[in-house]
């Protein structure tokens, strides 16, 4: 297979990832060049893949000045910045691997999609669930046909305590105006996708949604809590959202805590600045129980035009984070727990009304994030780039356009509090 060459344009935790599949794979992919405004991103992706200081651009208009450098652009930028970046790389001629979520107003997603359509380049979104064992098995054994027809998906994305703190009550994406959707879109966008990708074909008819803000709220508050844990709270010892025992006693995700101080990578950093931080301008020292815009509990239920259903619950706060699915078809089921690495496929018996069950061992490499689904996708990218086989799990741009829509409209008929029609969002 020819070797691709590409560009990583934000180099944070995302970019990152995807990048290492050219160290594990030198004779297939290269990356070749880095766009990212921050100096320390920039001179670690020079330093870690040995770049050419012509190649490591601080802003992305001198990059997009230049002819086409390489064949394909990982765009691993923040969310807000996936529609403005996206467009002149794929006029430039890149394919382009884009974190998701793409957009999160209908009208962008449908441009983005045109756009990658009128330059004929591939547009293919992060959507690295698809490229987890346990979730490609089972669309291999739907495709099938081993449970017939599918009448109805259950999916639960059971999101930890620790990871909704970080993440989505305190951090990068805890406020749609700080990220530009709302935690459907932010969390789930993958799992959406999921009902309509295992669903092959059919088309979302009606969306419902509902949802609230249950418990990070300051209506919870603690006696004696304050405005920082580390600072002025009375509760913090025996509050189980302090950001002390997350961040100093047990350094959760310091990737995304510590990720923008100036001068300096997240890896490392000192007690004594953490509490100092923490106590003054950190986010991530802030009270949990705060009233913000996210919800922290949503189900969303999905009819489609094949007559099957689907629903999405969204738990945020659980002790074990994971995800559910279910999958019942007209002559059997399958369920499993992604994170048990095993599923279940049932049978009914009509000779006995009971059932007789399978277990499937997923006994692939499941390591690394998203289990085992990260690397995996950029192989598949640049397999389908050098002409050569696409997986099960492939993704085009039009695929992943419906699984956003689907979190628009569920956003919609939450805010509005009624039963939307998905066809009202193709404009
Ligand atoms: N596929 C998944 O499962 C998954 C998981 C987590 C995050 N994400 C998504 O990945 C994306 C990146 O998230 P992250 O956690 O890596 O963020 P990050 O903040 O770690 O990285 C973003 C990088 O972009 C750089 N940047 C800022 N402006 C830029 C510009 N104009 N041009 C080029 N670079 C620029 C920043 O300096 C930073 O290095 C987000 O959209 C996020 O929602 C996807």
């Amino acid at each position: 297979m020819k070797k691709i060459t590409a560009t990583v344009m934000g180099f944070g935790d995302r970019g990152q990832i995807y990048a290492r599949y050219a160290k594990m794979r030198p004779d297939l992919f290269e990356i070749v060049g880095v766009v990212d405004p921050n100096p320390v991103k920039l001179e670690k992706a020079k330093r870690e893949y040995n770049l050419k200081t012509e190649n490591c651009y601080s802003d992305p208009a001198e990059f997009y000045r230049k002819s086409r450098q390489c064949d394909a652009v990982i765009n691993a930028t923040m969310d807000r910045l996936h529609y403005e970046t996206t467009p002149p790389l794929l006029e430039k001629g890149y394919h382009v691997l884009l974190e998701k979520p793409v957009a999160s107003d209908p009208r962008e997603l449908l441009d983005l999609e045109r756009a990658a359509k009128e330059n004929r380049r591939v547009l293919m979104v992060c959507h690295v669930l698809r490229y987890a064992p346990f979730y490609r098995r089972i669309k291999e054994l739907l495709a099938k046909g081993a449970i017939g027809r599918i009448k109805h998906i259950y999916a639960c994305e059971n999101v930890a305590v620790y990871h909704m703190l970080s993440a989505y009550v305190r951090g990068k994406w805890s406020a749609e105006n700080a990220c530009g959707s709302g935690m459907l879109m932010a969390k789930c966008c993958h799992d959406l996708d999921l009902l309509v990708w295992l669903n092959a074909g059919a088309k979302p008819v009606t969306v419902a949604s509902v949802g609230v803000r249950g418990e990070f709220t300051a209506k919870n508050k603690p006696a004696g809590a304050g405005t920082r844990c580390l600072s002025d709270c009375a509760a913090e010892d025996s509050c189980p959202y302090s950001a002390r025992k997350l961040y100093i006693k047990n350094d959760v995700y310091p990737f995304l805590i510590w990720n923008d101080l100036p001068g300096r990578d997240w890896d490392g950093v000192e007690l004594p600045l953490r509490e100092k931080l923490l106590k003054t301008v950190s986010p991530h020292g802030e009270c949990a129980f705060a009233d913000k815009d996210l919800v922290d509990s949503q189900s969303t239920l999905v009819t489609f035009d094949n007559g099957s259903t689907a629903t999405l619950d969204m738990l945020g706060g659980v002790s074990r984070p994971g995800r559910n699915m279910h999958i019942v078809g007209s002559t059997g089921e399958i369920e499993g727990f992604l994170e048990s690495n095993r599923f279940a496929v049932r049978r009914y018996d009509a000779d006995s009304t009971g059932y007789k069950e399978e277990t499937r061992e997923i006994t692939e490499d499941v390591s690394g994030a998203h289990s085992g689904g990260d690397l995996r996708l950029v192989e598949d990218f640049v397999s389908m780039l050098s002409d050569g086989p696409r997986s099960v799990s492939c993704t085009d741009i039009s695929d992943s356009v419906i699984g956003h829509l689907l979190a628009i409209a569920a956003e919609k008929s939450r805010k509005e509090n009624r039963m939307v029609s998905f066809a009202d969002f193709f404009l």
